[in-house]
Order: C-alpha cells, then sequence, then structure tokens
C-alpha cells in the first residue's frame, strides 16, 4: 500500500513528531501541506492528514489545502490532530472536509501535546514534554492496528 503522511505543524513542531512517527509506522512519504501538490494524492492508497489545534480548529491554511484537493476515487484516509486538549473531536473539521473529497477515513487519532498559547506563556505552558514515548507507543499500535484491518 503506498502510504503518506500530510502534517501542518506551526507552534513547537507536535504535529511533525506525531507525523513522523505515522510515517515511519507506515513506510510512507511525509510531507508539509505546503509541498504537496493536490493531484499527487490520488496516487496514494492511504494518506494521513494531521494538524495542530488553533483557536478551536485546525489551521486554516489547512483546511484550505484540503478544500482544493481534487476528488478521489479509492483513496483511505485517516486524520489527526494535536491540541492542548487532545479533544478528539477536533479532528471533525478534517474527517468532513475529506468525506467531502471522497476520501474514505478509516481512523482517527488525538494527543495532547505541549501548548504556550497566551496565558499558558507565563506559567511555562502546559502538557511539557508531550508529544512523549507514550503518545508515539500509540501512534505505532494505532498503525499496527489499521495495517492489521487494511490486510498491509
Ligand atoms: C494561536 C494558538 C491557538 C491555540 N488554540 C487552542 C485551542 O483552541 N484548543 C487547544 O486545545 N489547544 C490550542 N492551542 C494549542 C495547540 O493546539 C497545541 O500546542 C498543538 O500541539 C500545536 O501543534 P504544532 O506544535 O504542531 O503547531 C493553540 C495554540 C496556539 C499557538
Amino acid at each position: 500500500m503506498k502510504t503518506a503522511v500530510i502534517y501542518y505543524s506551526s507552534h513547537h513542531g507536535n504535529t511533525l513528531k506525531i507525523a513522523e512517527k505515522f510515517s515511519e509506522s507506515f513506510e510512507g512519504n511525509l510531507f508539509e501541506y505546503k509541498d504537496v501538490d493536490g493531484y499527487n494524492t490520488v496516487e496514494y492508497d492511504l494518506i494521513g492528514f494531521g494538524s495542530g489545534i488553533y483557536h478551536g480548529k485546525p489551521a486554516n491554511e489547512f483546511l484550505e489545502f484540503l478544500d482544493e484537493l481534487p476528488d478521489v476515487k479509492n483513496v483511505k484516509a485517516f486524520v489527526f490532530t494535536t491540541s492542548g486538549r487532545g479533544s478528539e473531536k477536533y479532528n471533525i473539521p478534517l474527517k468532513e472536509k475529506l468525506e467531502e473529497k471522497g476520501f474514505e477515513v478509516v481512523g482517527e487519532f488525538s494527543c495532547k501535546a505541549f501548548d504556550t498559547w497566551g496565558p499558558l506563556k507565563i506559567i511555562g505552558g502546559k502538557n511539557k514534554g508531550k508529544p512523549d514515548e507514550n503518545d508515539f507507543r500509540r501512534v505505532k499500535e494505532f498503525a499496527n492496528e489499521l495495517k492489521e484491518r487494511l490486510n498491509f
């Protein structure tokens, strides 16, 4: 299965760390969203799409990138976000946009990550050291479960 991971990460590189672990686990290509020509996405069997969360949602630039993707058939996707709260609900806009384009969304992942946004800076931020080894283990488990389910 040809796999790619495409990410947006601007605050502390948290989402990039998770994206790197996903690309290692799937032995796939890793791309920052800016470097992707959306029309190449049709070449893949599975693509992971991930972003940090800014003001309650994935980055506007990343959502715009998804809006500009071509319609696809037979391409599976999984989504992931990193945020201060770590809520899985933050994945919803990613899932919705990808499904509009015809992707089959087969999984989602979220985790808490280092956050120094706004007043948090004064107290040195929260979730220091995250994502950590435990999150990377969860990434690996997620990837292994997905590979098994999709007969990789
Ligand atoms: C401008 C800004 C707004 C943020 N808003 C939220 C938010 O609404 N909810 C939340 O849980 N985390 C929020 N965060 C924390 C980030 O989602 C978190 O640090 C994330 O891991 C950043 O990913 P990155 O390092 O890959 O950019 C915000 C961070 C910044 C810089």
